[in-house]
């Protein structure tokens, strides 16, 4: 098996097949559709050399610098709060890629971290439903706006689960804790209390997301705040992994401590 890993593909029907296939396909619906539950693993080893790409649809244009987003003031216009959402679904899609991505990279890691893995990409592709929804709503299609890649151009920096736990799960899904609940008083003070349910309900089950990666970085090693910050891959800072105010709470509830929270919220940076 070994001796031709190179050349064949993961066998059909199994868990490294279907992640591979939602991570290559260039088909919108494929993308939407979240992987099939309970598929056993082969055992199938991607080559150490082969990069994965995400496949994008014909109708999502990838940009090298997105437009800046839109001003908290700005919110105040569906077509912004539209533009956001645009964006959010595709952080989401991300996510849901990227999971696959490490249930691929890390085939060494218990079965349980990469079924886990899966299971968090089905959340993120029910995620991406909604926003989808939503979207279908104020009269935008996915692709309307351009997208780029960023978590795809730094996560694949990470080179163990354990920095891929640090990285996804702890630093960008625990930074989405703090985000989505700003981003739902927003939406709320303008009006648009179905964007802020949206942003309370993917908050609520982002918290689980967080709390599998603690789990697992605790699992796959020691340490505290700087331990994590260290695991990260250059160039990335947890300055990027915080929004303002941190939402303690939530973070508490994926069962990070408060010595990791006050270290977190008083980071400044390097020296
Ligand atoms: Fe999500
Ligand atoms: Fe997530």
């Amino acid at each position: 098996m070994a001796s031709d890993a190179d050349t064949t593909g993961p066998p059909e029907g199994s868990a490294e097949a279907a992640a591979l296939r939602y991570l290559t396909t260039r088909d919108l619906e494929e993308k939407q559709t979240p992987l099939p539950r309970d598929l056993p693993w082969s055992g199938w080893r991607l080559p150490v050399a082969t990069k994965l790409a995400p496949g994008r649809p014909a109708g999502l244009e990838v940009v090298a610098k997105a437009p800046k987003g839109p001003s908290a003031g700005a919110l105040r216009r569906p077509e912004a709060r539209a533009q956001l959402i645009h964006t959010f679904w595709h952080h989401e899609l991300q996510a849901a890629e990227l999971f696959c991505w490490a249930a691929l990279r890390f085939p060494d890691t218990p079965e349980e971290f990469r079924r886990g893995l899966l299971a968090l990409c089905r959340d993120e592709i029910r995620h991406m439903g909604l926003y989808r929804d939503y979207l279908a709503d104020h009269g935008v299609a996915i692709g309307d706006h351009p997208v780029r890649d960023w978590f795809w151009e730094r996560i694949p920096r990470c080179t163990t689960p354990r920095a891929f736990v640090a990285t996804l799960g702890i630093g960008f899904e625990g930074g989405n804790l703090d985000h989505t609940r700003r981003f739902a008083e927003i939406f709320r003070a303008h009006g648009d209390e179905r964007g802020a349910e949206l942003q309370d309900k993917v908050g609520r089950e982002e918290v689980a997301h967080v709390r599998f990666a603690w789990r697992w970085f605790h699992t796959f090693g020691d340490g505290g705040f700087d331990a994590w910050a260290e695991a990260l891959p250059d160039p990335l800072s947890p300055l990027l992994m915080r929004g303002r105010p941190l939402h303690r709470a939530a973070r508490r509830r994926a069962g990070i401590d408060e010595v990791f929270l006050d270290a977190l919220e008083t980071y400044v940076g390097q020296p």
